[in-house]
């Protein structure tokens, strides 16, 4: 199994309502042997239409925030917890959560075998990490199962409120020095 073919599944998937809903399941997208994996929370609108990862104006301040560490959306892998846009925008449901992730985003995991996974906002760390505060933790790594995972808030947030948007700010630098001290670019990925 590779991530294309987990993407043309996933882009065909029924196993929740949320399908009925959508106009475009949003698998994730970027470098197919990436170093780093960012998981958001579910496709707004503009996600839904495109079928493309945080396109919307989420995914602007993203740019903006990778753009700080000189990333590109292109030298990572993006995805969502859900893959499928939740009506009018609501908080996936937990159930929702559970199927989607063990279906799928469990499995784009394993596939890419990121060295180091971002986590944006409290549905993603939650999802992966179980309940966790992010007012502790983010721009901290945690170790959980062997793999490496880094929390911040979700950009929705960051561009609501200028005291997250500074926060983001600092954990986006955190995380460039993370990057740069794994040397994860030594493998040819940066
Ligand atoms: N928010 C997310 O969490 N994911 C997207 O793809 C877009 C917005």
């Amino acid at each position: 199994m590779d991530i294309f073919s987990l993407s043309e599944q996933i882009r065909r998937c029924t196993a929740c309502p949320l399908w009925k809903g959508r106009t475009l399941a949003v698998p994730g997208e970027g470098a197919k042997d990436v170093g780093i994996m960012f998981i958001g929370e579910a496709p707004g609108s503009e996600e839904d239409r495109q079928g493309v990862p945080f396109v919307g104006r989420s995914g602007k301040f993203l740019d903006f925030l990778l753009g700080i560490i000189e990333l590109k959306r292109e030298d990572v892998f993006m995805t969502s917890i859900v893959k499928c846009r939740p009506p009018k925008n609501r908080m996936p449901s937990v159930n929702e959560i559970k199927k989607c992730q063990e279906l799928w985003l469990k499995k784009q995991i394993d596939v890419l075998n990121p060295r180091l996974i971002v986590l944006l906002g409290k549905v993603s760390s939650n999802a992966l990490l179980g309940k966790i505060d992010i007012e502790q933790f983010h721009g901290k790594i945690i170790e959980k199962e062997g793999r490496k995972y880094f929390v911040s808030y979700h950009p929705a947030a960051g561009m609501r409120f200028p005291k997250i948007k500074a926060l983001m700010k600092e954990d986006f630098k955190k995380l460039n020095k993370i990057i740069l001290q794994g040397n994860l670019f030594k493998i040819g990925l940066f």
